[in-house]
């Protein structure tokens, strides 16, 4: 088995990819991720993927250690040299390089990155039964449009609802519903489908964009508007989508059963959709 260390592939031992303690990486999360979904051994919307990674790495004065050709290339070699065939997900990230502890960065420095490629089995009972979500006051920054490495408040969010039962945190701002801890959130409310729009108050997921598209493909109906805690109590579905996931139901907020169904009939609509097209 091997991974991607900076321009080279190498086996896959901590040994083989030592991190410096003055990585800023390490040191502020000062860093970018991806992570992108493998099917049948081949990567799905590899370009928006990075689009959004050279996106995030801008926002952020990171220089890019790499083109866009060559680190498409060097993921490709990745997969082939592991005869990766299965399903998996490709995890990216980019730090922005070593520096002596100081919260002011230097513009010259070189990023340092890797990458492996996981193994990852179809969430079907997930997919089935659906998960129950749980609202949380979203204490993160005001930049989750960024992909940053920077996932505490994701962290203790995800680990505080995962150990009271619930799969997913659902944050709110302000009254308003925004996103989970890993994955995007959405209501159906008389056949149609209500989201947040894609700003800096949300990471604009890539399985989002894709259920947007396949959603009108369907002649499903798509606001990309906020809506409230309130209207969710009003919510006839409830569904979040993740790269590694797909599209997974959400049957329970905290202890209200979503609609009238275990899981609804767009929901599912949507979910198997988006099985047969993405195979
Ligand atoms: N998380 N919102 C947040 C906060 C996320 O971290 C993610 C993905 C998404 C969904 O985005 P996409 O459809 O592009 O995967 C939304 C990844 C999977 C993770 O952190 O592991």
């Amino acid at each position: 088995e091997c991974m991607l260390w900076n321009h080279e592939i190498v086996e896959r031992k901590p040994e083989n990819a030592l991190v410096s303690f003055e990585d800023r990486g390490y040191q502020f999360g000062d860093g970018v991720y991806e992570v992108i979904r493998i099917y049948d051994g081949k990567f799905h919307v590899l370009d928006w993927h990075l689009d959004r990674l050279f996106y995030s790495m801008e926002q952020l004065a990171i220089r890019p250690p790499f083109t866009r050709t060559e680190i498409k290339e060097l993921l490709k070699r990745l997969v082939a040299q592991n005869n990766f065939t299965a399903d998996g997900k490709l995890y990216l990230q980019v730090t922005r390089g070593m520096q002596p502890r100081d919260h002011v960065y230097d513009e010259e420095l070189d990023a340092i990155f890797y990458a492996t490629v996981n193994k990852f089995d179809q969430p079907l009972e997930k997919w089935e039964n659906g998960v129950r979500v749980t609202l949380q006051e979203d204490i993160r920054w005001l930049r989750c449009d960024i992909k940053s490495l920077n996932l505490l408040g994701n962290v203790l969010a995800r680990t505080k609802a995962q150990r009271n039962g619930f799969y997913e945190p659902l944050f709110y701002r302000d009254g308003m519903v925004r996103e989970c801890g890993a994955s995007n959130f959405y209501m159906i409310k008389d056949g149609t489908i209500h989201t947040h729009p894609a700003n800096n108050y949300i990471l604009g997921g890539i399985t989002r964009k894709k259920v947007i598209k396949l959603a009108s493909e369907l002649d499903i109906p798509v606001v990309e508007e906020m809506f409230s805690v309130e209207e969710l109590q009003e919510a006839d579905e409830c569904f979040l989508t993740a790269t590694p996931m797909e599209v997974v139901p959400v049957t329970h907020i905290d202890e209200n059963q979503v609609g009238s169904h275990t899981v609804g009939p767009v929901t599912r609509q949507l979910q198997q959709y988006y099985r047969k097209r993405v195979y």
